[in-house]
């Protein structure tokens, strides 16, 4: 594969990475390549970061077909440049089109798309405590037509922005509404997959917790409206008595990889790990006997957020006197250390650019 490389005429100002906030600014370049049913992936290119233009009647502007990824690039104590399980991210996407009918890409090509592209742009990578270059690959279908199908034609692109955290509050407890109405996914529909579609159903959920003065919902399952499912747009866990609890992967939930390495972390550690079902009631229960020790949230973009406060049906539950707590605060130890290369990868997870 020859991936051409267009070169920017002016190179931007790199911003000052102490001031950093979440998906702002963009680098110099942006990656590129389309897709036809009958050619396959062509014209992999490496372009100066513009705007993208498209057929009024475009798929993705009708029909929603888009998928996306979420991963970052972080910039080690001895300045070299790493990623965190690409490859996780590289398998979900390939899921997601499956899902949306979209192309998937061999996973040798998406890595090298992958590694190429953040070569070029590692110097973007910021050095501040806590900041990373956030990597943004998206696919969207753009056929030139209004019929409802599959698409014939398909773009991938990856985007990179310097950020900080993600959530104002950053490593600080946040507040959690529980959502007892809009519901983010079924189980049958597209809650595994990381398309836009989940995100933009989502939004009316977090604008009436925003208005409450809460950071994010928690989701109750489509269904029963009665089984947790995720936190915002983050994985959830709880840590009831001596057991840290954490919804199964039923096909509504989002496969995360910060869910999988604490899961991994916490069970080398020989913590008792259950993914199962977790109704609210038993939930609330806890919160009301005092078995609820720690509850946090999971995702790239915020590492582990904890969650200092619950409310369900107006009632409001604070979660270890709304504090961070133990556990918590050594899962973010220990994969914040991991992925700045503070401490040693045993798991293997990281890769050098
Ligand atoms: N759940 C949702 C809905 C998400 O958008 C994300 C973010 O990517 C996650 C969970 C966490 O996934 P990951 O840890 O792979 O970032
Ligand atoms: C995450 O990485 O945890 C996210 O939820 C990404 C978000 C910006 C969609």
């Amino acid at each position: 594969m020859e991936i051409k490389l267009e070169k920017a005429e002016t190179l931007k100002e790199k911003p000052d990475s102490s001031t950093l906030g979440f998906g702002k600014i963009f680098t110099d370049y942006m990656f590129m390549m389309d897709w036809n049913i009958d050619k396959g992936w062509y014209n992999q290119r490496i372009v100066p970061f513009a705007n993208i233009s498209l057929h009024p009647a475009s798929t993705v502007l009708h029909y929603g077909s888009e998928i996306f990824e979420g991963l970052k690039a972080y910039r080690r104590k001895d300045g070299k440049v790493q990623l965190f399980r690409p490859i996780e991210n590289i398998r979900r996407m390939n899921r997601s089109a499956e899902r949306l009918c979209l192309p998937q890409i061999p996973e040798d090509m998406a890595m090298e798309i992958l590694t190429t592209f953040v070569r070029l742009e590692q110097d973007w990578t910021p050095d501040a405590e806590g900041t990373s270059l956030y990597l943004r690959p998206f696919m969207f279908g753009n056929d030139e037509t209004l019929g409802v199908h599959a698409v014939h034609n398909a773009t991938y692109v990856i985007i990179a922005s310097p950020v900080g955290s993600y959530y104002k509050e950053g490593i600080n407890p946040v507040k959690i509404m529980i959502e007892d109405e809009d519901v983010r996914a079924v189980r049958g529909g597209t809650g595994y997959a990381k398309c836009g579609g989940n995100y933009a159903a989502s939004n009316r959920a977090g604008e009436r917790a925003e208005k409450k003065g809460y950071s994010q919902v928690l989701w109750l399952d489509g269904v029963e409206r009665k089984y947790i499912e995720e936190v915002g747009a983050m994985n959830v866990m709880f840590m009831i008595g001596d057991e840290i609890v954490t919804p199964m992967l039923s096909g509504s939930i989002l496969p995360g990889i910060t869910r999988m390495s604490c899961l991994e972390v916490l069970r080398k550690e020989g913590y008792k790990v259950s993914e199962r079902l977790l109704s609210i009631d038993e939930l609330a229960d806890a919160m009301k006997n005092g078995t609820l020790k720690e509850a946090w949230g999971c995702g790239t973009a915020a590492v582990v957020s904890p969650i200092g406060e619950l409310c369900y049906k107006d009632v409001k539950y604070t979660v270890n006197n709304g504090e961070i707590g133990k556990v918590t605060q050594h899962l973010y130890d220990t994969l914040t250390g991991i992925q700045w290369g503070k401490i040693e990868d045993t798991f293997g997870w990281t890769q050098e650019i």
